[in-house]
């Protein structure tokens, strides 16, 4: 039987600090992005990068602050109200890794990081049309 992967990542990647980096970086690009901006709270980001830094180190063995405020993540239901068509996915994709690049972890972590990522946001697509 393969033995179960025990490692923290949450830990592994460096914690709290490491995750507000990657989401910090990652909102600074949503921000000057022209399909993903308008999609934004545009009084709440600060919000938004909140709930997404919550729920990434909740998701990675971290402290489940996010499940105790917002309760079950439901991501695809939380995403319905979004119109996530290929163009839309793909700029979400696009900074999010131009994020993940430019944090301080090494290449197998990044990777790791990414294959969860971008499955995700394959996932949340709901819609053929931009
Ligand atoms: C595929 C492209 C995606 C688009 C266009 C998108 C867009 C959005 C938008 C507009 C919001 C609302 C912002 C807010 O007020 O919180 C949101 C929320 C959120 N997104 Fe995404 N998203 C995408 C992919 C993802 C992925 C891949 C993840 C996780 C790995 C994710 C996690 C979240 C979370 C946790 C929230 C907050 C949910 C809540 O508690 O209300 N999103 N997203």
């Amino acid at each position: 039987m393969a033995e179960r992967d025990t490692t923290n990542y949450y830990e592994l990647f460096g914690g709290a600090p490491f995750f507000a980096d990657l989401v910090s970086q990652f909102y600074a690009r949503v921000a000057t992005n022209e399909i993903l901006r308008p999609m934004y709270p545009e009084s709440d980001m600060a919000g938004a990068a909140r709930r997404l830094q919550m729920f990434l180190e909740q998701y990675w063995g971290g402290p489940t602050t996010y499940q105790e405020e917002r309760g079950h993540p439901r991501l695809r239901m939380r995403h319905a109200g979004f119109k996530i068509g290929p163009a839309a996915k793909n700029a979400w994709l696009e900074c999010m890794e131009a994020a993940v690049n430019g944090t301080d972890i090494d290449d197998v972590s990044k990777a790791k990081l990414w294959t969860y990522l971008s499955g995700a946001a394959e996932h949340l697509l709901n819609s053929f049309e931009d």
